[in-house]
């Protein structure tokens, strides 16, 4: 993985633009020296004036000096950031957070939710790097399938493919991203797979590149809320997911399987059962 780097100005970022990206879920686009240097994996903590400051994966980083997140609307804070015009100012820190290591070679992307906001970057990187990509994208319906038309125009060439599936079967392939992860391995030998997503579902996927023999890079995603190491709220095992991740790969989600998928832990620090 690449190394974390130190980086804390807080600083005010003037929204450039704020888009529709599917149901529920739009895209803030912004101008901002730092994000033009960030690479796919990491994240901003993002202050929404007079609300709270809240984790976000960057979903585009400078395509033509702009970046990007892509919130999906849940409580007040992601509310308000959906909410917000261009124009308008939103507080920013960061990136943060180590970055998915780039493969050469046949990879599987497998994402669902917005999990897919850091997988969007990363597949523009493996195309770059000339990679074939079998790109799987994961939701309850279409609508709420995130970057549907960006993912379909980056995979033109013959040699890549990208299944959708809904579990309401209102489009694509019926089932899930794990069913449809499990499709590419009966047909494809692979060498990377990246993912992010719910828990649960990034452990089926770990569970799965296990048995084949295969290695996985996921991007978690725990209650973050200083992002420096400190508070502690996004421990699983002995890692800190703001500063040793965003990314794990095989070898320290192996340290943590009692955990990974099983047990997340709430704002008071207390371990649950995933729903
Ligand atoms: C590293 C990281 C990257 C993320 N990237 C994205 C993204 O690209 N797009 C996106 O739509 N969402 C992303 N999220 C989730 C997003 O941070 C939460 O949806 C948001 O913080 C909710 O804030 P709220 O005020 O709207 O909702 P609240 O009402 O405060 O919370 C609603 C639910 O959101 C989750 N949540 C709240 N605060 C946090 C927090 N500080 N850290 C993690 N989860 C929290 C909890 O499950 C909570 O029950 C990411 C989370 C993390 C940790
Ligand atoms: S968010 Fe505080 S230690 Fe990770």
């Amino acid at each position: 993985m690449g190394s974390p780097r130190s980086i804390d100005p807080r600083r005010m970022v003037r929204i450039a633009d704020n888009t529709f990206e599917a149901s529920e879920a739009r895209t803030i686009l912004f101008q901002d020296a730092l994000c033009r240097t960030a690479r796919p994996g990491q994240y901003l903590m993002i202050w929404v004036p007079g609300i709270d400051e809240i984790p976000l994966s960057l979903s585009m980083i400078d395509h033509n000096g702009l970046s990007a997140v892509t919130v999906k609307r849940v409580g007040k804070g992601t509310e308000a950031l959906c909410g917000m015009a261009g124009g308008e100012y939103i507080g920013v820190r960061g990136p943060y957070g180590n970055w998915f290591n780039l493969t050469k070679g046949r990879v599987a992307i497998v994402g669902g939710g917005t999990g897919l906001a850091p997988l969007l970057p990363l597949a523009e990187a493996l195309l770059e790097l000339g990679s074939e990509i079998y790109f799987i994208a994961g939701g309850e319906k279409k609508e709420d399938i995130l970057f549907l038309q960006k993912i379909s125009a980056l995979l033109t060439a013959p040699k890549h493919s990208l299944i959708v599936t809904t579990e309401d079967g209102s489009y694509g392939r019926q089932g899930t991203a794990p069913d449809g992860f499990k499709d590419v391995l009966k047909e494809h030998e692979l060498d990377m797979v990246y993912s992010c997503g719910p828990e649960p579902m990034m452990r089926k996927i770990f569970d799965l590149t296990e048995e084949q023999g295969l290695q996985i890079q996921v991007c978690m995603e725990r209650i973050i809320r200083c992002s420096l190491g400190l508070c502690g709220s996004c421990v699983i095992g002995r890692f800190r997911v703001c500063k040793d991740g965003l990314i794990l790969h095989s070898e320290q989600l192996r340290e943590v399987t009692d955990e990974f998928g099983r047990f997340e832990r709430g704002f008071d620090g207390r371990k649950t059962h995933f729903n």
